[in-house]
């Protein structure tokens, strides 16, 4: 079976074919980083305008490079959230008029559903279930349980920022520009963890997560040290608690969800330091895409529309920008 995917949820432009689910065929991501990097982050007009403007561009291109035409495709599956409601629009929008046109039926996914099944195009049924699932991105941080039917339950979430935005607002104090993952990442790989950062605590004893009190120390010490600043050591201070944190969590659920494997999906699954201490943590029960799944991509949502085929949409499908979890 032949998969179209279709992600616009936010400012990458991405359309993917790929076969029964995990063999991928074409997997075409048009960034908007340029026009979205004046601002420190993305402007959601700008992004929606961008996808209009991309998405026929990249279909043709993700066709071509699968080698296959409309009519070889079976399925389309087409994100419709959470997301930016403008954004997700063109996608759905345009799945519906390829749907309806060229007479394919089209299924409906969610964007958190589709990070974790990232992690199932390269290594499907050696992902041992129940698993735990960590998505950790500009928007998220989720944590999951998926049970022996791949059913997904919620563990933890974030109470205010996700990891990835403090990345992105980090790297914005300093004027190192958007997106911060990839800078962060690279700076921190010649620092020591020499900072004590907060370990934020919940109050009310529930098992959300928080990073602003995090955010809220990163921009104090900027500020208080100035010129003594070690940015280096600052930003591998910054992953280091990232991490503890990420993998205390895991840790507090394991008793009562026992897990054979560990996931870590979502844009920040792209950090070299976050991949590694998960490693060593996990061993082999470790599982997370390579860097290009990571980030937001049509693989993952081509992936599980094949297995979400039976589930077809309506024409009169809508867009839900803060969509469950
Ligand atoms: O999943 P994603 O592409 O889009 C959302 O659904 O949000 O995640 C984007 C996030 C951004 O915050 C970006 O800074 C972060 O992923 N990111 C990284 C790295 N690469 C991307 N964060 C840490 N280290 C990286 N290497
Ligand atoms: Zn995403």
């Amino acid at each position: 079976m032949i998969v179209l995917g279709i992600e616009t949820s936010c400012d990458d432009t991405s359309v993917a074919v790929v076969r029964n689910g995990r063999e991928v065929l074409s997997s075409i991501v048009s960034s908007q980083i340029k026009v979205h990097a004046p601002y420190g982050g993305v402007v959601p007009e700008l992004a929606s305008r961008e996808h209009i403007k991309n998405l026929p561009i990249v279909f043709q291109t993700a066709l071509r490079e699968a080698k296959v035409s409309v009519n070889d495709i079976d399925l389309i599956g087409v994100t419709v959230g959470p997301g930016l409601l403008g954004a997700l629009l063109v996608g759905v929008s345009f799945a519906k008029g390829l749907s309806f046109a060229s007479n394919i039926p089209f299924v409906a996914l969610n964007h958190i559903e589709c990070h974790i099944q990232s992690a199932f195009i390269e290594y499907g049924e050696k992902i041992e279930l129940p698993a735990m699932a960590f998505v950790v991105s500009g928007g998220h941080t989720h944590l999951f349980y998926l049970n022996e039917k791949k059913e997904i339950k919620l563990l933890a979430k974030t109470r205010d920022d996700a990891v990835g935005e403090a990345f992105d607002k980090f790297a914005k104090m300093l004027n190192l520009g958007y997106p911060g993952g990839p800078i962060i990442d690279k700076l921190a790989q010649r620092g020591e963890p020499t900072y004590k950062l907060p370990i934020p605590k919940m109050s009310d004893g529930s098992d959300d997560m928080s990073f602003s009190g995090i955010k809220t120390f990163l921009l104090r010490t900027i500020e208080k040290e100035k010129e003594d600043l070690n940015i280096e050591n600052l930003a591998a201070s910054f992953q280091k608690t990232v991490a503890d944190i990420l993998i205390k969590k895991i840790k507090r659920f394991e008793r009562e969800f026992p897990a054979k494997s560990i996931l870590l999906t979502g844009g920040v699954s792209a950090n070299s330091y976050l991949r590694k201490r998960f490693k060593d943590e996990f061993g082999e029960k470790f599982f997370v895409p390579s860097p290009k799944f990571s980030t937001d991509n049509a693989a993952m949502v081509a992936s599980l529309a094949f297995e979400r085929k039976g589930q077809k949409a309506e024409l009169h499908q809508e867009c839900f920008p803060t969509l469950f979890f």
